[in-house]
């Protein structure tokens, strides 16, 4: 590969060099007259913008005598380890200053790695490092992730089983692998770096963070949910969380297979939703709600018309006939806002069969309520709460949030009869999410409100490793609804709710 660059010029040849080092093969003349040539620049290597300490010049840098090897070695040369690692921060940070990222980011992937490849090599030349091919293709890899992607998280973002990444400042990023929490070993170089791939994510959905908008919610590309909350409201640097967007989310029988619910209790489902049993969804952060809800959403016809409002579009049901709404935070200026509840009341305008709204959380319970109880019935909804009594506790706050002059009893009167199935998810300390309750709201009686439970998880035990013990049970209740299934022609067999039968 070598005998493609006239690369055998000595360091301060190249320092003081004013042209170019000729590269076979790379194509300078792709981009626009107007546009600077982004890769241009750096073989030229003038001095750093940002010069590292102590040097004049970049590849001056790279020849001076390096500092004393640390304790780190792996029985590998800790010199020459130190040696790399030090090269590579330091031509990391010198290609990130140097190319235009804005003009190399229109060609296509493959043409930059091919530039990024060919700088890299003249550079390991130079520095007459050892570099590996494996090596080599990892650091251009990191270097390319830089430049295109997202930087250190990049290979993360990559790793298929990693569903959560929580970067809590600079030097700490702890993944979410098989529902439990654990650091991992990358770094960011310091805040800037951070703050640098923060903006490139924002930026990307038109929003901006600094001091005065700390906070902001957006949406990587593949769809991937990120908050971002940066100084002064998070206390030591800036606070990034990403959900990977799953692209083949758990199906129900899936969810069967990890042990989230038994196939009794998947069958119920299933036919509920067939059935257009109105469903609510509860869980607290991370639950899988969401995964639930479209793993359910499968069962709905296809040819029904749905419309799905979410904050962030994270569904993704199959229907062919799904319109898909999202709403809108407020501009700069604080304008522009588009509320769910905005989008629930427009959403009856548009004759849907069901609503699905991603997360129930406001005023806007009041307006689906509404809908649920006016021919939309089968429209599902989740909401962030422990068991199903809360559930309907945090629904009938949040209906008082809509301001409407309601008693408590007709507030309750409105969730009796327009909600009927309640499904309750939780995640345990071992990380495993599952079905804790399936329970069916029966009526009022009184003031108060009827709800029976079908189906539970019963905790018998919580090993010393985290592991928990127990096991899924039916109540021995029948649900009420099940008459509404036989008159759609869906029969569920009565041993399905026998607490006798294992399940
Ligand atoms: N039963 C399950 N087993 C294993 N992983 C699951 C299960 N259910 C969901 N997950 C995974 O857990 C993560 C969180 O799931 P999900 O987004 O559905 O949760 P959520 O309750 O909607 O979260 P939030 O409250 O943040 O909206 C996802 O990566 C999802 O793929
Ligand atoms: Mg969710």
């Amino acid at each position: 590969m070598a005998g493609r660059f006239s690369v055998r010029r000595s360091a301060a040849e190249l320092a003081s060099a004013d042209e170019p080092i000729p590269v076979e093969g790379v194509a300078w003349t792709v981009f626009p007259d107007s546009a600077p040539d982004p890769l241009a620049a750096l073989p030229v290597l003038p001095a750093a913008a940002e010069p590292v300490p102590g040097s004049t010049s970049f590849l001056a840098t790279m020849a001076s005598p390096l500092p004393p090897p640390s304790s780190s070695g792996n029985g590998a040369n800790p010199l020459q380890t130190e040696k790399l690692l030090d090269a590579k921060v330091r031509l990391h940070r010198r290609l990130i200053e140097e190319i235009n990222l804005q003009a190399l980011e229109k060609l296509p992937e493959e043409e930059i790695r091919k530039h990024v490849q060919q700088l890299v090599s003249q550079y390991i030349l130079v520095e007459r490092l050892a570099l590996n091919a494996q090596e080599l293709a990892e650091f251009v890899n990191e270097i390319l992730d830089e430049m295109t992607g997202l930087g250190p998280i990049e290979p993360l973002l990559k790793d298929g089983t990693v569903s959560d990444i929580l970067i809590n400042g600079p030097e700490c990023v702890y993944v979410e692998r098989g529902g439990i929490l654990e650091p991992t070993a990358v770094r960011f170089k310091d805040e800037q770096h951070l703050l640098r791939i923060i903006n490139k994510i924002v930026a990307a959905v038109g929003r901006r963070v600094d001091e005065s908008h700390p906070l902001c919610d957006a949406r990587l590309l593949d769809g991937s949910r990120v908050n971002v909350a940066i100084r002064p409201v998070a206390v030591d640097g800036a606070l990034v969380s990403i959900r990977k967007f799953s692209k083949k989310p758990l199906n129900l029988s899936k969810l069967v297979d990890v042990g989230a619910l038994k196939p009794q209790m998947a069958e119920l489902l299933a036919a509920a939703v067939k059935a257009r049993v109105t469903t609510l969804i509860s869980g607290g952060t991370g639950s899988g709600k969401t995964t639930m809800l479209n793993a359910l959403s499968s069962f709905i016809s296809d040819k029904e018309r749905l419309i799905t409002i979410e904050d962030a579009a994270e569904l993704q049901l199959q229907q062919p006939h799904v319109a898909r709404m999202e709403t809108r935070p407020p501009n700069v200026e604080g304008k522009g806002e588009i509320k769910q509840r905005d989008l629930v009341k427009n959403a009856l305008r548009m004759r849907p069969e069901r609503i699905i709204l991603g997360e129930c959380r406001g005023e806007e319970a009041f307006d689906m309520l509404q809908a649920m109880n006016t021919g939309h019935e089968g429209s599902m909804a989740t909401i962030h709460a422990n068991n199903p009594r809360e559930a309907i506790s945090r629904l009938e706050q949040m209906i008082g949030m809509a301001g409407l002059n309601m008693t408590m009893t007709s507030i309750r009167g409105q969730i009796a009869a327009a909600v009927r199935l309640i499904v309750q998810l939780s995640r345990l300390s071992d990380g495993k999410r599952r079905v804790m309750s399936i329970a069916e709201i029966t009526g009022m009686e009184g003031e108060i409100l009827q709800m029976q439970e079908i189906y539970k998880y019963v905790r018998t035990a919580t090993r010393e490793d985290g592991t928990v013990e127990g096991h899924f049970q039916a109540t021995g209740i029948r649900p009420r609804f099940l008459t509404d299934l036989a008159a759609k022609g869906i029969k569920i067999p009565a041993s399905h709710f026998d607490p006798s039968q294992p399940l």
